[in-house]
This record gives structure tokens, C-alpha cells and sequence, in this order.
């Protein structure tokens, strides 16, 4: 039997999280909500150096959902403008630390200088395999779903594929994701416990966190208490375990 504080099993390969709370950190402080967006970007800095440290291989992070074009349009505009320059000051030293970074969700809402920012990024950083981060940009489960839906049926209607040939392994062939394994952690903070359309597919078994810290508050030392906390769950993948 291990011992009660003992890990049952080894830490996440993969980890995704929810970064909620920006706009509350901001609005308890009297400062408008790009300033908590600010703040959460040099949040994503410290936990992205955590990784190599807490055997983190994999971080998958919620920047913009296909849903956040709802708000105002100063609210938009300023975190397109918050995303290109997060690329355009970190990609050196994202480099240099052995980040591989590839980004998820469908760009073709997203503005011609941005998105040649994510290419030369993902281009300058594909040789590197310390820490995989993954950013999804523009991103939902539900349009993810729908669009590898859409491509694999023109293969079918191309006779590339027979219809025979889809189950679960080319489904997940066709998302944004066929890149990845599975995360096997999903943190979300700030309070709420839902998905809000993040890797649906994808954490069919993963573990939930669901944490009050507010994004911006979300330092190396919360994270490695979170992944401690997962150690001690046991995950059974639907068998019996003795
Ligand atoms: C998460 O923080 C960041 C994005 C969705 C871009 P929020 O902006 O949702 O912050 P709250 O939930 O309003 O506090
Ligand atoms: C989810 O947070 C999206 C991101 C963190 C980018 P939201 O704040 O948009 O989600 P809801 O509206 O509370 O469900
Ligand atoms: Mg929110």
C-alpha cells in the first residue's frame, strides 16, 4: 500500500489550463480589464519556466475561445494586440529555453499580422522538445469538432477515405490537436467550475482542478501544489482496479 502522502502514480505529461479571472483581478484592484489580461500574460511566463522543473512536457493554455468575440470591442482589440506582442517579446527567449510552441483554434477570424506572427513562431521554435506549449487562440471544442468533421468528409467524398475508416483514432487525426496526447490534468481557476468549450474531446479521462486563485494570483508555487494534489487521485480509465 503506498503511504498517504506518497503519489500514486507520476506526475501529468499534460496539462491544460483555464486562465479565468483576469477581468476580476483587474475590477477588484478599480483597473480596467486589460490590465488583469496584462497581468495573466506574465503569469504564463513563470508557469511555462515551471514546466521542465514539475516534469511538466506538455502545457496547453485557453487564451481566447471562439466565444471571448463577445465582448466589447476594446476589450478584443486590446488582447489581439496583447497576444502580438506577447509573441513578438517572448519568441527569443521562448527559443533559447527549448519551448516548442504551436497554437490551436481556426485562424482564419484572426488578422493577417498576427497570424503571420503565430506561423514564424511556431517555424522558429519546431526544433525545440524541452516543454510542448500550446497555445489556443481563437479556439473551441465545438468548432474544433465541426471543422475536422468538415475535412474529413471531403476526403470521403474525394475517395480518399472510406466511411468505414472513421472511428476515434481519424477523428482525432483530423482536430487541431493530432499533435498531442491527451492532457491528463485540466486546471481551471478562478472560481468557476466549467469547461467553456475547452478539449471536450480530448479530456474524456483527464482529472479537473477547479481552483479559486484568480489567473493573475496563479504563481509556480500554486501550480506545484496543484500537481500534487493530482498525484494523489487514482485514475481507473473505466476498469476495476484492485
Ligand atoms: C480569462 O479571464 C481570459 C480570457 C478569457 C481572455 P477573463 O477575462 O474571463 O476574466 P473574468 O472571468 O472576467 O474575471
Ligand atoms: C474561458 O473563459 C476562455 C478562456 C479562459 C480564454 P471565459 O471567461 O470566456 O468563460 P465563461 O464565459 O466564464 O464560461
Ligand atoms: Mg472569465
Amino acid at each position: 500500500m503506498p503511504q498517504i502522502d506518497q503519489p500514486l502514480h507520476d506526475g501529468p505529461k499534460h496539462v491544460a489550463v483555464i486562465m479565468d479571472g483576469n477581468g476580476r483581478w483587474a475590477q477588484k484592484r478599480g483597473r480596467p480589464r486589460l490590465f488583469g489580461h496584462h497581468a495573466g500574460a506574465r503569469r504564463v511566463r513563470e508557469i511555462v519556466r515551471a514546466c521542465p522543473d514539475e516534469g511538466v512536457k506538455y502545457l496547453t493554455i485557453f487564451a481566447f475561445s471562439t466565444e471571448n468575440w463577445k465582448r466589447t470591442q476594446t476589450e478584443v482589440a486590446g488582447l489581439m494586440a496583447l497576444f502580438r506582442r506577447y509573441i513578438q517579446r517572448e519568441a527569443m527567449a521562448l527559443l533559447d529555453e527549448g519551448v516548442r510552441v504551436r497554437f490551436i483554434g481556426d485562424r482564419i477570424k484572426l488578422d493577417d499580422k498576427l497570424v503571420s506572427l503565430m506561423d514564424n513562431l511556431e517555424l522558429l521554435t519546431s526544433n525545440n522538445d524541452k516543454v510542448h506549449l500550446t497555445i489556443a487562440l481563437n479556439y473551441g471544442s465545438r468548432d474544433e469538432v465541426t471543422r475536422a468533421a468538415q475535412r474529413l468528409a471531403v476526403e470521403i467524398e474525394q475517395g480518399r477515405l472510406s466511411h468505414k475508416d472513421v472511428d476515434a483514432e481519424t477523428l482525432s487525426r483530423f482536430l487541431d490537436t493530432r499533435f498531442l496526447p491527451d492532457p491528463d490534468l485540466v486546471i481551471r481557476t478562478s472560481g468557476e467550475a466549467r469547461i467553456s468549450n475547452f478539449l471536450l474531446w480530448q479530456s474524456a479521462y483527464a482529472e479537473y482542478e477547479f481552483i479559486d486563485t484568480l489567473w493573475p494570483d496563479f504563481t509556480k508555487d500554486v501550480f506545484a501544489k496543484v500537481l500534487a494534489g493530482y498525484g494523489k487521485r487514482e485514475r481507473r480509465f473505466g476498469a476495476v482496479i484492485a
